[in-house]
C-alpha cells in the first residue's frame, strides 16, 4: 500500500472510531455523548431505524419497557451484530423502569424482563422513568440488578432535586445518570449543576422538542452559519455543554443529519444565545 492509501485508511479507522465522544459515568463505564431516541417508534419502523443508526456509526440506543419496543430495538440490534458490524460491547443499550405500582421485586423483574426482549446479558443503563410511586424501593430493585450485574449503571430520570434529595437518603447507590427534558427553551440549568455536584451524567431529552425546534428561526440561522440545520445545531449545543443527548427518528436521512455534529463547534456567543432561547 502506499502512502496515500496508508493515509486514507488511518483517517477512516479514526473517524469510524472517533467520532462520537463520551461521558465518564460515576461507576466508570463511558456512554457515548449522542445516542438514537425511541420513543413512540414501534414494530419494524424501529427495528430498521436501529439497524440504520449502527451502520451510520450510532453506538448507544434508548428504549424503556413502557415503549413497547424492546423486542424490535433488540431485532435490529441482533441483525447488525449477527452481520459482523459490531459486537455487544461496542453497544450502550438504555433502558427504563415504568414506576407506577412497581416495587423493589417488581423493579428487578422488569429488568429481567427488558434483558429477555433485548436479549443481552446486561443491560448498560437502566433508570426509574419517573418520580412517582414508591421510588426508595423500586431503586433497590435497581440495586439489586446492579449488584447482580445484570446491570452496569442505573439511574434516574425526571428527577428534579427534591425528589434526587428524597432518593438519596436511601440509595446506596450513587445514580450514575438523570434523563430530563432539555432542548433550547428548557435548559434545566438548575437541575444539570445539582447532578453534576454529585457526580451524576446528565441525558438531555428531546433535543429537539419532539420536532418543535426543526424550524426555529433562531437556529436555522445560527446553522446556516456552519452550514448545518436547526436540528444539527439544537444536539451540538448540547453535546457543546457536556451532556449526553438522544434524538429521536425513525427516516435514515434523519438519523444521519442527527449523526453529523461532530464536524463544526457552536461559538460562546452562539450557546449563549441558544442558552437564553425562550419558548
Ligand atoms: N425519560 C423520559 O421521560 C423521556 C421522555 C421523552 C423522550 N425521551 C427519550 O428521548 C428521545 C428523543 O425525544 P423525542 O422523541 O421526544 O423527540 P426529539 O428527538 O426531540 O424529536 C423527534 C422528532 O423530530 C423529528 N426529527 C428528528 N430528527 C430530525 C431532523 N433532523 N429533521 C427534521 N425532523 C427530525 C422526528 O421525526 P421522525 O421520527 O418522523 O423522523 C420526531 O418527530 C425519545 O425518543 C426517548 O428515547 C425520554
Ligand atoms: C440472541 O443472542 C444470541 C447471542 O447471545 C445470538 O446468537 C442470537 O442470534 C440472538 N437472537 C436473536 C433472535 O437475535
Ligand atoms: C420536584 O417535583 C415534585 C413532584 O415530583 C414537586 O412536588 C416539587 O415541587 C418539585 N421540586 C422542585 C424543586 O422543582
Ligand atoms: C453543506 O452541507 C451539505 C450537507 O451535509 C453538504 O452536502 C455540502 O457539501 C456542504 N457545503 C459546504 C460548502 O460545505
Amino acid at each position: 500500500m502506499n502512502f496515500l492509501g496508508l493515509l486514507s485508511l488511518v483517517l477512516v479507522v479514526y473517524c469510524t472510531s472517533a467520532t462520537v465522544p463520551s461521558i465518564k459515568l460515576n461507576t466508570g463505564y463511558q456512554m457515548p455523548q449522542l445516542g438514537l431516541g425511541t420513543w413512540q417508534a414501534k414494530g419494524d419502523p424501529v427495528k430498521q431505524a436501529v439497524k440504520d443508526a449502527l451502520e451510520i456509526g450510532y453506538r448507544h440506543i434508548d428504549t424503556a419497557f413502557i415503549y413497547g419496543n424492546e423486542k424490535e430495538v433488540g431485532d435490529g440490534i441482533w441483525e447488525q451484530i449477527n452481520k459482523g458490524l459490531l459486537k455487544r460491547e461496542d453497544l450502550f443499550i438504555t433502558t427504563k423502569v415504568w414506576p407506577e405500582g412497581s416495587n423493589r421485586e417488581k423493579a428487578l423483574a422488569s429488568v429481567k424482563n427488558s434483558l429477555k426482549l433485548l436479549n443481552v446479558t446486561y443491560l448498560d443503563l437502566v433508570l426509574i422513568h419517573w418520580p412517582v410511586g414508591d421510588i426508595n424501593s423500586i431503586y433497590q430493585g435497581l440495586e439489586d440488578a446492579f449488584n447482580q450485574k445484570l446491570v452496569r449503571s442505573i439511574g434516574i430520570s425526571n428527577f428534579n432535586q427534591t425528589n434526587i434529595d428524597n432518593l438519596l437518603k436511601t440509595a446506596k447507590v450513587v445514580p450514575a445518570n438523570n434523563q430530563i427534558n432539555i432542548h433550547p427553551t428548557l435548559n434545566q440549568d438548575e437541575t444539570v449543576a445539582y447532578c453534576n455536584k454529585l457526580g451524576i451524567a446528565v441525558t438531555g431529552y428531546s433535543p429537539l422538542g419532539t420536532g418543535s425546534m426543526i424550524k426555529n428561526p433562531i437556529l436555522t440561522s445560527i446553522g446556516a452559519k456552519h452550514n448545518k440545520t436547526a436540528s444539527q445545531v439544537a444536539i451540538r449545543w448540547q453535546i457543546d455543554r457536556n451532556l449526553i443527548t438522544i434524538p429521536k427518528s425513525v427516516n435514515k436521512k434523519y438519523i444521519k443529519e442527527d449523526f453529523e455534529v461532530f464536524d463544526f463547534k457552536l461559538t460562546a456567543d452562539e450557546i449563549k444565545t441558544i442558552h437564553n432561547m425562550k419558548a
